[in-house]
């Protein structure tokens, strides 16, 4: 059974997602050992609890640096002896002390098709007008393992949604919502069955 932590910063709905896909079976090989968050007032932590698991909140003010933190928070994830730790709506970037402890292990969830709309700015409904403002006619969500940068890790899958008129920022989140909440467990499934592997920055997913 591979231990997974998630990381949540807000609503976590891709947490339930994940949660739900435990408790279903859809994802067999692996466990929630932990939720983590860097917001007290996360609601994705209340989720948890109400599924009775661990959660952990570490304050990023009682910390001098962001190496600091990440520090403290690896060896909390090591002590569990985690596996997988998967990104949901986690609004910090890691820093390489993580990074590098975790090599291979990390996913992120984005809610655009990477490359595009990734990168610096683009998150949350931010994503959104900009690809209602560039003419996209279609845009998705991309599972991604992380790597130095931000949004720029290995592609492990993607689903797409249209882009209809009369769409909205808000319509158009929504639509790409549902379907992370489908590719996250996806991802996750593939991952404790050790079906994905990272071949030159790319992601082979075994038969
Ligand atoms: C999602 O849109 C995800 O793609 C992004 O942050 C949002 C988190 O939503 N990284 P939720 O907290 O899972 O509802």
């Amino acid at each position: 059974m591979k231990k997974i932590a998630v990381f949540v910063s807000g609503s976590g709905s891709n947490l339930q997602a994940i949660i739900d896909a435990c408790e279903s079976g859809y994802i067999s090989k692996g466990k929630i050992e932990i939720v983590f968050s860097n917001k007290e007032d996360a609601y994705g932590l209340q989720r948890a609890k109400k599924h009775n698991i661990k959660t952990l909140f570490l304050s990023p003010d009682d910390f001098k640096t962001r190496e600091e933190y990440d520090k403290v928070v690896a060896t909390k994830m090591n002590e569990l002896n985690i596996d997988l730790i998967c990104l949901a709506g986690y609004m910090r970037i890691l820093t390489p002390v993580f990074l590098d402890t975790f090599k291979g292990k990390i996913m992120n969830i984005h809610p655009a098709l990477l490359p595009e709309f990734g990168g610096k700015g683009m998150y949350g409904i931010y994503v959104h007008k900009a690809v209602l403002k560039a003419g996209k006619k279609e845009s998705g969500c991309t599972v991604h393992f992380v790597d130095y940068g931000t949004d720029t890790g290995p592609v492990i899958l993607q689903r797409k949604v249209p882009v209809l008129d009369g769409d909205t920022p808000e319509i158009l989140q929504k639509r790409v919502l549902e379907q992370e909440h489908l590719a996250y467990k996806e991802a996750i499934k593939l991952f404790t069955e050790d079906k994905l592997e990272i071949i030159q920055k790319k992601v082979k997913i075994k038969e």
